[in-house]
């Protein structure tokens, strides 16, 4: 079926917890350094939500910075998609949690886990019910509190989580409008899912003091494999949505990549064939913050004025799963 509408992107939004997790604090805590985790991931410091903050918290912040840019209030919003893998709680969904904190309307609210490729995902997912005219407003968010997830005695994966909401608000683009979502591809290969796992809280693993004593209750990862898959996903991915759209790199304004680890971002800017100083960078004081990287990442270009409207931002992402894909849109 030809596409009915289109969609752009009306405003943007991003919060991060005041407090700051340096490597400087994560050196009084297990056995690494400064210079090990800059050289290695890029990362200087990562935000942490307060002990009185819960993933909707930070997702509420940014969800109302996005509505503000957009002109428009939760009344307006026809659904809410929640990309998360550290959800407030199990039941009800976070989308439900940040509707009734928003007061908005009686509309479909769902949560995508698609880990850190879930923005990507629930973009995709918004920007099609958009396209088929069944939904004109959407909200769609990616908000995390990893550091609830994170063992503190894991050097593998404590330095480099931390905690952030990034939101839109997509609305059905008015016929004279060049801005637009252009395409989408998202990707899963499930085979490699042990390479990183959260295994406790599921049929497979419920909570006991068993796994707990197993530490089942933490992120485990297989940090350097999933290095060389984050590049050659990312990076195909990316010649996946030019290919489709007849486009080089050349007519690439912006890269938002997954801001994982600054090695695996200039090995897809090598990879696929771009300079860096196309890519938005975001994760020296941020770290890795799964779901909500990109669209912090978008916010921050958008509002320091690096993406302006007409140019041509790329969006791809990777995740456990493992999951990826990209999004190529005109701003
Ligand atoms: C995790 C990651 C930073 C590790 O970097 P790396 O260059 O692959 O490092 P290695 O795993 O080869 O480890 C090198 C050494 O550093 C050590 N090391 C691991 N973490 C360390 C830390 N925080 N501080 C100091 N040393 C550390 C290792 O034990 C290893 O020591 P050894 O050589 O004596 O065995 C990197 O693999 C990575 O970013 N992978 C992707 C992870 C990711 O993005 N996950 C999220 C998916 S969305």
């Amino acid at each position: 079926m030809a596409a009915q509408y289109a969609t752009r992107i009306a405003g943007t939004g991003s919060y991060l917890p005041e407090r700051e997790l340096t490597n400087f604090d994560l050196e009084k805590m297990v056995e690494t350094s400064d210079d090990w985790i800059v050289e290695r991931t890029g990362i200087r410091s990562r935000r942490m939500a307060a002990d009185n903050q819960v993933t909707t918290d930070l997702a509420f912040n940014a969800a109302k910075n996005a509505l503000e840019m957009a002109n428009l209030q939760p009344r307006d919003l026809d659904g809410i998609i929640f990309a998360t893998v550290s959800p407030d709680q199990l039941m009800p969904n976070s989308a439900c949690i940040l509707q009734r904190k928003l007061g908005a309307r009686d509309i479909m609210a769902l949560d995508i886990s698609a880990a850190c490729s879930g923005f990507l995902y629930a973009l995709s997912i918004a920007n099609d019910m958009i396209v088929a005219g069944s939904h004109k407003t959407m909200l769609v968010i990616g908000a995390e509190v990893l550091t609830r997830l994170v063992n503190f005695k894991d050097r593998d994966t404590c330095v480099l989580f931390g905690d952030a909401a990034g939101a839109v608000v997509a609305t059905r683009a008015a016929e004279n409008d060049t801005s637009r979502i252009y395409s989408h591809h998202l990707h899963a290969d499930g085979t490699l899912g042990e390479l990183f796992e959260f295994k406790m809280g599921g049929s497979a693993h419920p909570y006991s003091h068993e796994n707990l004593d197993k530490g089942l209750h933490w992120m485990r990862m297989k940090g350097r494999e999933i290095f060389k898959h984050a590049v050659r996903t990312m990076s195909q991915s990316c010649s996946e949505a030019l290919e489709h759209n007849k486009m080089s790199g050349n007519d690439v304004d912006w890269v938002i990549p997954h801001q994982a680890n600054i090695r695996i971002i200039e090995g897809v800017a090598k990879h696929f064939g771009i300079s860096m100083s196309k890519v938005v960078l975001e994760i020296e004081r941020m770290g890795n913050t799964s779901a909500a990287t990109i669209p912090v990442a978008l916010d921050r270009a958008v509002r320091d004025g690096r993406i302006q409207r007409g140019q041509n931002v790329l969006l791809t992402a990777f995740g456990a799963g493992i999951t990826s894909g990209s999004l190529l849109m005109r701003y």
